[in-house]
């Protein structure tokens, strides 16, 4: 019914800007109905309030709102004035009187009870200073940033006019400057965030690769890199806006969140409204959801431990390298054995002994070893047995000794490390300390044996990065807190001898969000922006060409050719100087023997084996 009533209103009336001498309730019902937002229309709930100074416009309202009601009907769900429940009223219909009462409105708007991303229509029943009066309730909304208000108005003649404003416009940018709706034109308010026409938003961030790379060229033109730079360079472009990058001056990064305004760093920059985003792998926690709004997630990641490779290996430690410690075990078993049998072989007869030995052979145990290092056999054996017998032996020490020598080349080169502690309890067994931000620590509040063995990293300039750094060098006593992209940045850009691990034990996984203040009006726009870049895989792609995916295989020990050097060699030099050492107290035992005959007879015995 309203529906016709409008469209027969329209054709007679609103050839001019002004809805003409129409009643004011028909005038707002045919507004809402026109320029109303679609989906707000169908199924949001229209809030009607009105504020009121006096009696008189108190009842005046109230017929207006019997009118409206009555026009309206069946074409919109209404509530009028109860405390709203659950979700904030999207849809608001605010009837004041005049500024002061007006006021009342906007100190009593909270977010808990508005929806910031609603439609606002304001009704003014006001006849004096008409201009005055829209450029003043329109930009007090647009200082709340909301974006969609409108605003009707009788003027003297008792014409209802309706202004609004588009903040972002060819001609201006972030003002909102009253329009007056002509009402032939259609749908001019249908999207006011698609476009900025090139109007500057400021963009809060800092140096933080890889996801944010600020570069400055040599004329001072600023860059933006990294892979939230480039997503947040594509929104722009996409809805034609240019980035005016804000970093944060107190150098704090991040910084804390606080409610009671003292924030620092980047959250101080979104609590009091400077910037109007922002960026750097910002991730929610409860903290920071208190005084920021977040968008939707456009990357996940870890925090992590970067941590250093194990300890070295010393010279002497890689003479064992070639085999496992299994191995060894075995060929020790071997030898321990057969010098067990000739052992027990010198209590037998001769008969027996030649049998083993051979005829005329000396020295036995002298001989196993002389055949285990692969020296010549001065004399043979001559029975069958007995050179069978050696033959064995001797096949079993050439594969031996060739396995050794051969993987020995290949350890004596490589630096070469104990495995790296992937855990938190490898770690603190291994004595490291645990470097983060302050703000790092929260994620540890229930493990004060990491806590205990904290070490905070400063958050000037660099810092950060610096850390990491040490400890692909191995300076560092220690494992820092970092996100899992900051190792893959750092493994894919420093050398190979640099390589940092990562631990397998995550400490929480960490959902990535472009940052708003509170008060907002960009979320819905750049949400709708991120999740086309996002289906296309674009982030993904971006962050993958930064970032070493690859964790866990060691780099270090890649092989490389080159000339053994006295370190690699160390290790043989170290055995030579110890047998010279045992050498010498043989020769003083030997000496000692000239008194004391037991061990003279120790000796003998020894000597013929
Ligand atoms: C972006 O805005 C500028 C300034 O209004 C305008 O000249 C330009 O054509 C716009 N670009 C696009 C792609 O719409």
């Amino acid at each position: 019914m309203s529906f016709t009533v409008v469209a027969v209103l329209a054709s007679l009336f609103f050839t001019s800007p002004a809805f003409g001498r129409v009643p004011l309730e028909q005038a707002v019902a045919h507004g809402i109905l026109r320029y109303g937002i679609p989906r707000l229309l169908d199924h949001v709930t229209l809030l009607i309030e009105s504020f009121t100074e006096n009696q008189q416009t108190h009842k005046a309202h109230w017929d207006l709102m019997d009118g409206i009601l009555r026009l309206l009907r069946g074409r919109l769900p209404i509530q009028y004035w109860v405390a709203v429940g659950g979700q904030p009223a999207a849809h608001n219909l605010i009837m004041v009187d005049g500024n002061s009462s007006f006021q009342r409105f906007v100190t009593g708007w909270t977010l808990k009870r508005y929806d910031l991303a609603g439609c606002y229509w304001i009704v003014l029943d006001d006849r004096s200073a008409i201009e005055d009066a829209a450029s003043y309730v329109l930009g007090t909304l647009w200082d709340m940033r909301i974006v969609t208000g409108f605003i009707f108005l009788e003027d003297e003649k008792g014409a209802v006019e309706l202004f609004s404003y588009q903040p972002y416009s060819a001609s201006h940018c972030g003002i909102a400057k009253p329009r007056q709706v002509h009402w032939e034109k259609d749908d001019i308010f249908s999207d006011r965030l698609r476009e900025f026409h090139g109007c500057p938003l400021k963009f809060g961030t800092f140096d933080n690769r890889p996801y944010i790379d600020l570069t400055w060229d040599y004329l001072g033109r600023l860059s933006l890199d990294g892979f939230e730079g480039l997503l947040v360079n594509l929104i722009a472009k996409n809805l034609n806006f240019t980035i005016d990058v804000v970093i944060p001056s107190d150098n704090a990064m991040w910084g804390y969140s606080r409610e009671d305004g003292r924030s620092t760093g980047l959250m101080k920059l979104l609590q009091d409204e400077t910037v109007d985003f922002s960026a750097s792998s910002i991730g929610y926690t409860i903290e920071r959801s208190k005084i920021l709004s977040t968008g939707v997630t456009h990357y996940n990641s870890y925090i992590v431990f970067a941590v250093p490779s194990g300890r070295a290996y010393s010279s002497f430690e890689k003479l064992f390298l070639p085999f496992l410690w299994d191995t060894w075990y075995a060929i020790f078993g071997t030898l321990v054995i057969a010098i067990g049998i000739i052992v027990f072989m010198n209590a037998r007869t001769d008969f027996v002994r030649d049998l083993i030995y051979g005829t005329a052979i000396r020295a036995p145990i002298s001989n196993l070893f002389n055949v285990l290092f692969g020296g010549p056999m001065v004399r043979c054996p001559h029975l069958t047995f007995a050179r069978t017998l050696l033959g064995l032996w001797m096949l079993y020490c050439l594969v031996i000794r060739a396995a050794y020598q051969c993987s020995l080349y290949k350890y004596l080169q490589v630096p070469k490390n104990f495995s790296a502690p992937l855990t938190i309890d490898a770690m603190l067994a291994a004595g490291l300390y645990f470097y983060m931000l302050d703000l790092a620590a929260e994620f540890f509040s229930d493990n004060p044996e990491v806590l205990a063995r904290t070490r905070f990293v400063s958050h000037a300039n660099g810092a950060f990065v610096e850390t990491i750094n040490a400890v692909g060098r191995d300076e560092l006593d220690g494992a820092m807190v970092c996100l899992s992209d900051h190792i893959g940045y750092h493994n894919k850009f420093y050398p190979p001898e640099e390589f940092v691990h990562c631990s397998k034990e995550t400490i929480c996984g960490f959902p990535m969000s472009i940052a708003y203040p509170k008060r907002t009006f960009l979320k819905e726009a750049f949400d709708r922006e991120i999740q086309l870049i996002d289906s296309s895989g674009l982030v993904g792609f971006w962050a993958s060409q930064l970032i070493d995916m690859d964790f866990y295989t060691e780099r270090k020990s890649n092989a490389i050719q080159q000339a053994l050097t006295v370190d690699n060699l160390l290790g043989a030099f170290e055995i030579l100087l110890a047998m010279e050492g045992v050498a010498v107290l043989l020769f003083l035992v030997e000496l000692a023997t000239i008194r004391l005959r037991f061990v003279r007879k120790i000796l003998d015995w020894a000597e013929s084996d």
